[in-house]
């Protein structure tokens, strides 16, 4: 049967190793045989203020990696978040019914207000409300993400219950977070600390060089190598494996996870061995970036058969809400 696929990335900064593995590689695998949904979230983005003159350069960037890492508009709808108004109005009707306090308590909220203490914005507060509104708007069944929005994604089916239950309605399905290896994935970044992520200046971005790529996995932080034989590996050297697990051969894996466990590993090779996987993925990614970055009527083409798609989809959603809350025409 063919369910419904959502998933989207914020407008900031450039596509990452753990933005394709965690939600892009599954969303892409998925697109030919499901109803497929795939968005730029640029009203997320404002949460950071960026700047009017970079705000459609930034949508522009990340819908253009987007397609040249595989996504087929043939087969999926792309759109862009702000190009659908009925997601800001469920937005706002899911304002209503979520308290104060859950939304404190997320851990994304309490990061950000670590992070930029001098902007703690409304907008920040209610981020996961606009996922949700985002999310449940086409209602579906999977939703391809990374671990770090698995938080965000029980708040969703919280909401979604809530709604249900309060509106005595059968609106929302719960959706649930999905990766195929069963395990949300947690791709780590290069400093040896956390995630990688757009803003850690800790990432691989899909449309780095061969020449960075390079130059940033040999800067990778280790340690000075293993004393003993099949010693516990620290949290460095285990984000190392993690992400050749992800790129590298299981035959490549098993090779240097032998040589750490009876202490002969170099990791100058396995740096360069990471590094040459590495590319081997996104060398494709890189040269399609730039042609499909310069086809502006082809972007445009896209987004509008994408929004047309997506409105449709909202608007079928939306007079089901209006109907259950009780918002009515005279
Ligand atoms: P964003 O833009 O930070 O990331 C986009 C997707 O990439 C995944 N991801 C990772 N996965 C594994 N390891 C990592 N290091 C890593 N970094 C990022 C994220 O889990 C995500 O799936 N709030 C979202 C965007 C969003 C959204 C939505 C996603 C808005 N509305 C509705 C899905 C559905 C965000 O900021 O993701």
């Amino acid at each position: 049967m063919k369910e419904t696929v959502l998933s989207g990335i914020r407008s900031t900064g450039h596509l990452h190793l753990g933005n394709y593995f965690g939600a892009l590689r599954n969303f892409i695998k998925m697109q030919y045989e499901h109803r497929c949904l795939f968005f730029v979230a640029d009203l997320h983005s404002l949460t950071t203020h960026p700047k009017p003159a970079d705000f459609h350069g930034n949508v522009h960037r990340v819908l253009t990696e987007y397609l040249a890492a595989g996504l087929d508009p043939e087969h999926a709808t792309l759109f862009v978040q702000s190009d659908i108004p009925e997601i800001t109005e469920l937005y706002v009707l899911l304002n209503m019914i979520t308290y104060k306090g859950e939304l404190e308590r997320t851990t994304s909220f309490k990061d950000k207000v670590r992070k930029q203490e001098d902007n703690v914005n409304a907008g920040l507060l209610t981020y996961p409300v606009l996922m949700a509104a985002d999310i449940l708007i086409h209602r579906p069944a999977k939703v391809p993400v990374g671990k770090d929005q698995e938080q965000h994604l029980e708040i969703t089916r919280t909401l979604a219950r809530r709604f249900n239950r309060l509106y005595e309605a059968d609106v929302f399905p719960e959706p649930a977070a999905f990766n195929f290896g069963a395990e949300l994935v947690k791709i780590p970044g290069l400093d040896g600390s956390g995630k990688m992520g757009k803003s850690e200046g800790n990432g691989i971005f899909l449309s780095d060089d061969e020449k960075t790529i390079h130059k940033k996995v040999m800067h990778a932080v280790t340690d000075s190598g293993p004393t003993a034989p099949n010693g516990e590996m620290p949290d460095t050297i285990r984000n190392i494996f993690t992400l050749l697990e992800v790129v590298s051969t299981p035959d490549v894996v098993t090779h240097f996870r032998e040589a750490y466990n009876n202490c002969t590993i170099r990791y100058g090779e396995l740096k360069k061995q990471l590094a040459e996987d590495i590319c081997k993925i996104t060398l494709p990614i890189r040269t399609r970036i730039e042609e499909i970055g310069a086809d502006r009527d082809y972007l445009r083409k896209v987004t509008q058969q994408g929004a047309a798609q997506a409105r449709e989809s909202a608007q079928a959603t939306m007079k089901e809400v209006r109907k259950a809350v009780g918002i009515q025409a005279f």
